[in-house]
């Protein structure tokens, strides 16, 4: 009832915003003019937006990513399957101006890096889309957010006199390596905004674009509005409840490795629970990458800032630097001080090339501090892809799974086989 109240208050007062709108209404479910800013994980956003027709129009600063952005296996899949409509709908520019008409534009750019959150481009990308934008159109933003972004948001409009764009706050959980899939069938989405009616709309257009898309999975995602705060908590909570199920994992784990139990199986029964569910649920190696413990940092600070503890998240990072060390630990107990060591996997996650905050390049670090001698292989980073040379090593530590891990095994002998993914034990 408040929302159409809000609507029918809204309309009356405001005959230009009223007149978008109902064009607005009236596109929904056409083809609309759509700008997506930042094409890192934007690209991804871009290729489905244009996939089901909509005019879709790709901004980033730098040209180098414009010539050639980053394209993970569900970006290549989605190509593979419907370039030609993509190639038909879709433009990439480092030019601001192109995104003139759009109805809505979407910000996925940088919001700090492996270590900090922070509002990062956020604001100036804002600035640069309500200087091309018309009243009427809805700023989106992906990126994710420290909790208190959106305050200074709101506040970047009204020092640009935008207050006739409507600001709307969209933290969607998705995964790297699966971008432009995630986008598609994301666990749930909340639309964050200072305006009921806006939130509503923007829900309607975002659950439209899903249905239509190549990868939906026809599930409808839980869907929800809120206000930009509400979505700022819950998009570094939801982060930080799926780190500490983690690592309730890997400290399981930790604690059934010495008794020389199966802890993958053990989780495997305890995950059957549906209150408890198995995702995210198995062993493995320290947590990394730039999205779980950079926010999990950010959501310690902003409880530190208002006075609230925060004991649980402290105990996270605890054991995610536990769970870092472990190897060193298990080397030592089996009487390796020194010696060749082969790390199997450098990024931080399984089936995609990325370095950042990557647990195995720190713990590359910390061995070679150690004194021992570390060769790391990799199928998916250049880097380190060449199959290593030696035969023999003293301890060979798996951190992530990639297929080609068996094969090298087979060839290799060790006298301690760390495997933090339980694959290839046997
Ligand atoms: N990568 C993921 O899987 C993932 C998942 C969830 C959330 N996020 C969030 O999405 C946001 C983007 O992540 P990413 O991995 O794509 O980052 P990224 O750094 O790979 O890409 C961001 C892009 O934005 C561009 N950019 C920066 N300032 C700009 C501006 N003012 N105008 C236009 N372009 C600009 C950069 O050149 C870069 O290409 C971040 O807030 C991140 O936390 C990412």
């Amino acid at each position: 009832m408040s929302v159409i109240l809000n609507i029918v208050i809204r309309e009356l007062s405001d005959p230009l915003i009223s007149y978008y709108k109902t064009l607005n209404q009236l596109f929904r479910g056409f083809k609309l003019k759509i700008a997506v800013i930042g094409l890192g994980v934007g690209y991804a956003l871009s290729c489905c937006l244009a996939e089901v027709g909509h005019d879709t129009i790709g901004i980033d600063i730098d040209p180098n990513i414009v010539k050639q952005p980053r394209e993970d296996p569900s970006i290549k899949k989605l190509l593979l399957k419907k370039n030609k409509v993509i190639e038909r709908n879709l433009k990439l520019s480092t030019d601001y101006s192109k995104i003139k008409g759009c109805k809505i534009a979407i910000i996925c750019v940088s919001t700090g890096d492996e270590h900090r959150l922070h509002i990062g481009s956020v604001a100036n990308a804002i600035r640069s889309c309500i200087n091309n934008l018309e009243p009427g159109s809805t700023i989106l933003v992906y990126s994710t957010l420290p909790i208190g972004s959106s305050k200074l948001i709101i506040n970047i409009f009204k020092e640009e006199n935008a207050e006739n764009i409507d600001y709307v706050y969209m933290p969607l959980m998705i995964a790297q390596g699966k971008t432009a899939d995630g986008f598609i069938n994301p666990p749930f989405v909340v639309f964050g905004s200072y305006d009921e009616y806006a939130a509503e709309e923007t829900k309607t257009f975002y659950l439209d674009f899903i249905k239509k898309s190549f990868f939906w999975n026809k599930k409808i995602p839980p869907n929800f509005t809120s206000s930009p705060e509400e979505a700022e908590i819950i998009k570094l909570s939801t982060n930080a409840f799926l780190f500490t199920k983690m690592s309730f994992a890997n400290m399981t784990s930790m604690f059934c490795e010495e008794l020389n139990l199966d802890s993958y199986k053990i989780l495997d029964v305890i995950g059957s629970d549906p209150r408890i569910g198995k995702k995210m649920l198995k062993p493995g190696y320290a947590v990394g990458g730039n999205c779980f413990p950079r926010d999990l940092d950010s959501l310690i600070e902003t409880y530190e800032k208002n006075k609230i503890k925060s004991p649980l998240f402290n105990s996270i990072r605890e054991i995610n630097n536990l769970r870092l060390k472990d190897p060193i630990i298990k080397m030592k107990k089996n009487g390796i001080y020194e010696g060749k060591i082969l790390l199997l996997g450098a990024s931080y996650k399984s089936g995609v090339p990325m370095l950042s905050n990557s647990p195995s390049i720190k713990l590359r670090d910390l061995l070679k501090h150690e004194d021992y001698e570390v060769v790391i292989y990799d199928p998916k980073i250049e880097e380190f892809n060449k199959i290593p040379e030696i035969d023999e090593f003293d301890a060979i530590i798996i951190t992530i799974d990639e297929p080609e891990f068996a094969e090298i095994l087979n060839k290799l002998k060790t006298k301690l086989l760390l495997d933090y993914r339980m694959k290839f034990n046997e």
